[in-house]
This record gives C-alpha cells, structure tokens and sequence, in this order.
C-alpha cells in the first residue's frame, strides 16, 4: 500500500515532529543517501504542515555559496550566498534561525511574496560538516517557534548518517 502523508495542522506540534520522525525513519530505512533523504523529508514535512515553501539548499562551495536541492511548494530561487538572507546567515552561523515577520528580518530574499514566516535549520553529514540549510517559509506570520526549531533539528540528525 502506497503510504500516504498524513495532516497533521491539527496535530500539537511535538506530537507531530514525533509522528515525522518514526515515518522518515521507516521511509528511509536502509538508505544513506542525501538527496533521497532531502526530498523525503521536504515531502513528508511540506504535505504535513501545508507550509508555502518546504526544501533544501545545499552548501557547494563551503563558507561561500547555496544552491537550491529537493523541495517542495512555489519556485525558489537557484543560489544564495552565505551571509544573505535567512538561508545564508543560518548557513554562515552554523545555527537555526527563526523569524516571525520576513518583513523585519534585514536582507530577506523575497522568492514568493506571500511568505511571512520563515525558519530554517543548519544541516550536517556524516563528519560533522555543514551540508546544506532546510527552509521551510509560511504565508502565516510568527509560524515557527523553539518547538519547531527541537523538532525540525531531530529530523536533520538523519543525514549525520549519511555518505557524501
Ligand atoms: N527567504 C529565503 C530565500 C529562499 S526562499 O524563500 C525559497 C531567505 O531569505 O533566505
């Protein structure tokens, strides 16, 4: 039977970052692959959550430069340098940044204009190394809060076991 992601808008947060992390678990059991696992959890976390825009940019130049990987929602934009923007101070920082108005955060790149919200997480392979940033934007303000930043960092841990 085709698994299928379930909606979890209702669902109290913790319970559903729990319910997230037994199905990535079970979704990717067995691989060690990063792109598999990027798009995997962009999908499970996007269909969950209904967010605008739920993806991956990876680091292919370290300290210097992201290029967008698996996501899910609106276009996004192709590479964004380390320092700018959300994507790029979380990246530079090596640490989760929320923000609860885009509008008030200095440097926001705009790639949809209905994003209010925004959080995005450092991710970090195999040797500790920083991998890429998860981004996930809402057309809701204040979306994110210290619950999601624990939950959202548990299912970045998967890809510590990853190769490459
Ligand atoms: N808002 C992000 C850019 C990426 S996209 O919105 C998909 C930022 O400021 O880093």
């Amino acid at each position: 039977m085709e698994p299928v992601i379930p909606d979890l808008r209702a669902t109290p947060k913790s319970d559903a970052y729990a319910r997230l992390a037994e199905l990535q678990a079970v979704l990717l059991e067995g691989s060690d692959d990063v792109i598999a696992g990027m798009a995997t959890t962009s999908a499970l976390l996007h269909h969950a959550f209904g967010h605008l825009w739920t993806g991956f940019y990876r680091v292919v130049e370290p300290d210097r430069l992201l290029r967008v990987g698996p996501y899910q929602g609106s276009l996004g934009c192709l590479e964004i340098t380390f320092g700018r923007g959300v994507c790029g101070t979380a990246a530079a920082e090596q640490r989760t940044v929320v923000v609860p108005d885009v509008h008030a955060f200095p440097g926001h790149i705009a790639c949809d204009g209905r994003s209010r919200s925004e959080i995005v997480v450092p991710v970090f392979g195999a040797d500790g190394r920083l991998i890429a940033v998860l981004d996930i934007d809402s057309a809701q303000l204040a979306m994110f809060d210290a619950v999601d930043a624990a939950g959202l960092e548990r299912l970045m841990t998967w890809f510590r076991s990853t190769r490459g």
